[in-house]
């Protein structure tokens, strides 16, 4: 393929959809799935009645790949978006994708919109979603025959407009995301939907996001709406535990090299009580990266939180902040293999 130059102006971008050269697509039909399939629209052509329209069969990913100081592309653990496309998948009565062939159309979505990589230094980096959704027409409450997955790309900036700087969040108990026992552990589009009404309210308040509280009974913090949560005191980095949150593969990632920094880690039920000894707090996820937290506005106790004043992150979100890009971008070592070379 012919390198074009793209006139993107890499620096400027923010966290949204641009159309890129190529997307990757694989049907399900007769119980089997087919070939890879390359399309050059980003269009698809689905039945009225197909279940992700009516009753909410669909299941996505989001990664990330990085142009290094070597010019070379590195993805970052792949497989672990596909495992969980295959959780979400069995979550919602989906076909499971296989973890190879998620790799696969990975890869060739990268390569195929290889001109839509951020150059090394700009800040911006490739987003990656992948896609799965029931394509089977159906009227009845029922799982579809027919599934589609998809892989498309497109170059983005931070998730929060200011980047790695302090954003206040809040806690509104009106409001959940997930069930007790309900889809919160999977990444589909329902949870997202759910959390609409109280991200749109946190914004008009300036808020950047909600921190959600466990919805059975709001002792707890779970997440927020596009993030996990962390928090550091007395040298160690703490997350909450629980059954209604994404098992964020950015966390499972800080988690591992906090504890290498010499931190100790704690992954368990954090009740709202312990917010006022914390001495850091932020966001982290594919999107978010780590997005520290300035302030937690807890809006029913009319009570706040304070983990920045001067604008800037604290210090071990920061050295983690950078441990995690330098693996992502080839910088550093991966020592855990996480980082996979697209060439
Ligand atoms: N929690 C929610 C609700 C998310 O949407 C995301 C984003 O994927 C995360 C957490 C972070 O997960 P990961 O680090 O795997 O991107
Ligand atoms: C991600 O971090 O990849 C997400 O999916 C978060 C958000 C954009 C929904």
């Amino acid at each position: 393929m012919d390198f074009m130059e793209t006139t993107i102006n890499w620096s400027e971008l923010s966290f949204g959809y641009m159309k890129t050269d190529y997307n990757v697509r694989c049907y399900y039909r007769d119980g089997k799935w087919g070939e890879l399939e390359v399309s050059s629209s980003d269009i698809i052509n689905i039945h009225m009645s197909a279940t992700c329209l009516h009753y909410g069969q669909e299941a996505f990913e989001g990664l990330k790949a990085f142009r290094g100081k070597d010019g070379r592309v590195r993805v970052f653990r792949m497989d672990e978006n596909a495992k969980r496309l295959q959780s979400s998948a069995r979550g919602i009565m989906m076909a499971e994708f296989p973890v190879e062939r998620f790799e696969a159309a990975v890869r060739q979505a990268i390569k195929l919109n290889e001109r839509f990589i951020p150059p090394y230094g700009s800040g911006a980096s490739l987003y990656i979603r992948p896609l799965l959704i029931g394509m089977g027409a159906l009227i009845g409450v029922k799982p579809a025959d027919e599934y589609m997955f998809m892989v498309f790309v497109s170059p983005v900036g931070p998730y929060f407009k200011t980047g790695f700087t302090p954003v206040p969040v809040c806690i509104m108990r009106g409001f959940d995301r997930a069930a007790p026992n309900g889809t919160g552990t999977y990444k589909v589009g329902g949870n997202y939907a759910a959390s609409l009404v109280a991200g749109k309210k946190a914004n008009e308040k300036g808020y950047a996001a909600v921190l959600y509280l466990d919805p059975k009974d709001k002792i707890y913090l779970d997440e927020c709406g596009p993030a996990n949560f962390f928090a550091i005191r007395d040298n160690t980095y703490i997350t909450p535990a629980s059954n209604s949150i994404l098992p964020s593969i950015t966390n499972k990632s800080l988690l591992q090299l906090a504890a290498d920094m010499g931190l100790k880690v704690e992954r368990r039920p954090v009740p709202v009580s312990e917010l006022g000894s914390f001495e850091e707090a932020a966001e982290c996820g594919t999107a978010a990266v780590i997005t520290p937290i300035s302030r937690i506005d807890d809006l029913d106790e009319d009570r706040s939180y304070v983990y920045s004043k001067d604008g800037k992150a604290g210090r071990t979100s920061e050295k983690l902040y950078n441990k995690l890009f330098a693996i992502q971008t080839g910088d550093e070592p991966d020592p855990y293999g996480w980082v996979k070379i697209i060439d």
